[in-house]
């Protein structure tokens, strides 16, 4: 394989797995073609074998989260006003996690063939742990700044806002529609932090209101929670052209905005959605797999990695997954586990 086509899958795969993509399938191999490659130099033989397909949804179906008629009879503890309550009392366990499944959240995985080979990305090796080196820096968050008492907070954030103001302070300013600041309970519990703005949410001015943002209120309501009830942020607060992932000179010009949100709000639990949030949020760079399914720290504050609702959307079997880490901030905030009844 000629150099420039190993470096660009090369890019394309480590790309996959900042995204905590670390399981690809590929189309059977001819065993004919497995032998004759055999006697190939074991180079060759590695990076020359067929192009994983990538579409990784592929003959599955899940019902998971899809809609809010199929949410989870949960049982979250009701006030008198008919929304759920958050009990103070925070467990202080890690790694005892209620592995119950959500009751009437059927994460059925039905496939309608054979399922194809796996082509893993060493997953379990000792490289898929270790540190992906920074293409370039990312910023440590500060120390957290004091406290604001709970009815000043939606006014300090709306302060945060003002210094904001009409931001040139990057490059994304220049596709921006509208800046989207944040959302939610200024004195909110759980915070959730996303990576940026996509197009609806540049067209209306708020986080996750698109697709992924409807996945994300269907997990929060699984929780037992309603939105208006956490805060939902992003790294950044201009969508990047085309989606694509912040560059760390734009994460890094805007997430001290995000860190000072939090700041603001002082959650119990921050849960990050994807790699982008869980790597300005740590401070460097992982593969996701590898965080997800325990309890961080983001500055004394607990913290959650899980999937974007967005890798959800494409990878439907990975919801099984998120929601043993929802568990985790619920179990954290002492919320009740919902019942399997
Ligand atoms: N994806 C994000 O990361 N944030 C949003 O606000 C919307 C989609």
């Amino acid at each position: 394989m000629d150099p420039t086509t190993r470096d660009a899958l090369l890019a394309r795969v480590r790309f996959y797995r900042d995204l905590g993509l670390t399981e690809f399938y590929r189309r059977p191999v001819d065993p004919a073609l497995l032998a004759q490659s055999a006697a190939e130099p074991v180079d060759a033989q590695t990076l020359g074998a067929p192009e994983p397909a990538l579409s990784l949804s592929k003959g599955l179906v899940s019902e998971t989260w899809g809609s809010n008629s199929s949410q989870p009879a949960l049982s979250p503890k009701l006030e008198s006003s008919g929304t759920p309550s958050f009990p103070r009392s925070s467990a202080e366990r890690v790694g005892n996690q209620d592995s119950q499944g959500a009751p009437g959240l059927a994460f059925e995985t039905r496939e309608s063939n054979n399922p194809p080979p796996v082509f893993s990305l060493h997953p379990e090796s000792p490289q898929e742990d270790a540190p992906i080196p920074p293409r370039k820096p990312i910023q440590a968050a500060p120390q957290i700044g004091d406290e604001v008492v709970p009815a000043a907070r939606a006014a300090a954030l709306q302060l945060i806002r003002d210094e904001i103001g009409d931001c040139t302070r990057c490059a994304l300013h220049s596709g921006r529609n509208k800046l989207v600041f944040g959302d939610g309970d200024a004195a909110a519990r759980l915070l959730f932090v996303g990576e940026g703005p996509g197009a609806d949410e540049d067209a209306q001015g708020l986080p996750f209101v698109g697709k992924a943002g409807q996945l994300l209120n269907n997990m929060i309501n699984a929780m037992g929670l309603k939105r208006g009830q956490v805060y939902i942020a992003n790294v950044v607060k201009c969508r990047p052209p085309a989606n694509r992932t912040p560059e760390p000179n734009e994460a890094n010009t805007c997430s001290p905005f995000l860190f000072r949100q939090i700041d603001v709000v002082r959650p119990e639990v921050i849960v990050a959605l994807g790699a982008t949030a869980a790597t300005y949020l740590l401070g460097m760079r992982q593969p996701l797999a590898g965080l997800r399914g325990r309890v961080h720290s983001f500055r004394g504050t607990k913290l959650i990695i899980t999937y974007h609702p967005a890798y959800l959307l494409r990878d439907p079997r990975q919801k099984k997954e998120a929601w043993a880490d929802l568990q985790i901030a619920m179990r954290e905030l002492g919320l009740k586990p919902p019942s399997k009844a």
